[in-house]
């Protein structure tokens, strides 16, 4: 393999395993139509320091115009003489504008400063794209919280049966994080929108060129203020890793609820037959691979984080081989929520919920003793001895195998005094939850209120 980029103090090309050891086209051919934009933008400014003249701008920049028709058709791939994406494009360039003109272009500019601006522009993109597929799932949820309003459901902790909640209550906790994932990918962006175009190798341009101009025209809100940082950092990149593996995580905990809401003992609800598997063997088999895939590729995206942060640490300033190895795992990262997130919307859009085995459950566990003591507060009894009360009310239910509401008048009085029938006016599931009626609680009216604003929400993103 002879090199374009360094011929002159070498006097053989690249061996074999080196060549196959550096070479990275077969992943950044994603940032062609990227560095091809951030030509263009480099021979304005070359322009604009007269190391252009007219006629050679215009030259580039049909020579850079069909350079991009071709990539695009697919008449234009890299070769395996070529190290990386930028490598190949400069060959591209030279063979349309002939090695005079399209020789001229590389002034000013390394592909250090290059390829951090251009896996920029990628990920900012990706960002938006993947935001979007987040929120489908999130109105996917809101679907389902408007189609069960009045649905109840055992509200757990510690998988345990703890209070009595809405299920739209419940869907809508997974749609609050979830919309936390697509702000988070926003803010995200205010750090990653500069431009470190310009920065050269590391130490900047002695070319009069601006960056600023080139900042401007690849959509980055300004150029990075430090050279070598723009080089050398790659914490933009750890960052969006990070929001991509907690979505995963946030996904994952959305899936694992379903692999248990679908399962016999469970009976919450069903899968959709288009977002379900069947078994080889098994013909009865109705499988949740959706949302196992969903909890499996969350590993993988915390893979690629933790992967990431490790190749990262202790590489001194500035640029340094190592960050070859940044792309792959977000490249990654991305490509997996591509597949996964119309999938999980999918399924959490068609599933059915079976609200009368959810409102059998939902007092089931003594969910109502909190409402026991509860109500005995508002008798003025300290919650202490409230509790300890209700706490015994379980106690005798629980030994006559009977709900807290089956106590007799006599069974309550021999728990406390202050336990009179007016008590059972709290022991329904429906006064339960109608009775948590502060901001933010499972009470009708609050949740329609945060399912209008979670919709809102939606809206304004
Ligand atoms: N392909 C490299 C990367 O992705 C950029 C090339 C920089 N190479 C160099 N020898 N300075 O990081």
């Amino acid at each position: 393999m002879s090199n374009g980029l360094w011929g002159g103090r070498f006097e053989s090309g690249p061996a074999e395993a080196m060549a196959a050891l550096s070479a990275s086209t077969h992943f950044d051919w994603r940032l062609a139509r990227y560095d091809i934009a951030g030509s263009r933008a480099h021979a304005r400014v070359l322009r604009r320091a007269d190391l252009l003249t007219d006629a050679e701008l215009t030259g580039m920049l049909a020579a850079l115009d069909a350079l991009e028709a071709d990539v695009v058709s697919g008449a234009f791939t890299p070769t395996v003489a070529d190290e990386d994406v930028h490598t190949a494009l400069e060959r591209g360039l030279i063979e349309r504008a002939g090695p005079d003109l399209g020789g001229k272009l590389r002034a000013g500019r390394s592909r250090n400063d290059q390829v951090a601006t251009l896996f920029r522009m990628w990920l900012r993109d990706a960002a938006r794209q993947v935001a979007g597929g987040v929120l489908d799932v999130v109105d996917a949820l809101t679907d389902q919280a408007r189609r069960y309003p009045d649905a109840v459901m055992p509200g757990r902790t510690h998988l345990q049966h703890a209070q009595p909640v809405l299920l739209a209550h419940h869907l809508l906790a997974h749609a609050q994080s979830l919309l936390r994932d697509v702000e988070r990918l926003r803010d995200w962006d205010r750090r990653a929108a500069v431009s470190p175009y310009g920065s050269g190798a590391l130490a900047g341009s002695s070319l009069g060129l601006d960056p600023a101009a080139v900042a401007e025209e690849l959509g980055f809100d300004g150029p990075v203020e430090n050279s070598i940082d723009g080089t050398a950092s790659r914490d933009f990149a750890a960052e969006i890793a990070f929001a991509l593996a907690m979505l995963g995580v946030n996904l994952s905990r959305v899936a694992e609820e379903v692999v248990i809401w679908t399962t016999a003992e469970f009976g919450y609800a069903t899968l959709d037959d288009a977002w379900a598997t069947g078994s080889s063997i098994m013909p009865q088999k109705k499988n949740p691979d959706v949302a196992e895939l969903t909890r499996g590729k969350s590993g993988r995206l915390i893979g690629n984080l933790t992967g990431l942060l490790a190749t990262l640490k202790a590489q001194p300033l500035a640029y340094n081989r190592d960050l070859q190895e940044d792309k792959e795992p977000l490249f990654d990262s991305v490509e997996q929520l591509g597949l996964l997130l119309p999938a999980i919307a999918g399924m959490v859009r068609t599933l059915t919920f079976h609200t009368d085995r959810l409102a059998e459950l939902a007092p089931a566990g003594f969910t109502l003793a909190t409402d026991i003591a509860e109500w005995l507060v508002r008798q003025g009894v300290p919650f202490r001895v409230a509790h300890e009360a209700a706490g015994a009310c379980v106690r005798v239910a629980e030994g006559r195998g009977v709900g807290l509401e089956d106590l007799t008048d006599d069974e309550f009085a021999a728990v406390d005094p202050a336990l009179t029938p007016e008590v059972r006016d709290v022991l329904t599931v429906a006064g339960s939850i109608a009775s948590r009626d502060a901001y933010g609680g499972t009470a009708p009216p609050r949740v329609a209120e945060q399912q209008a604003r979670v919709e809102r929400r939606i809206e304004e993103h």
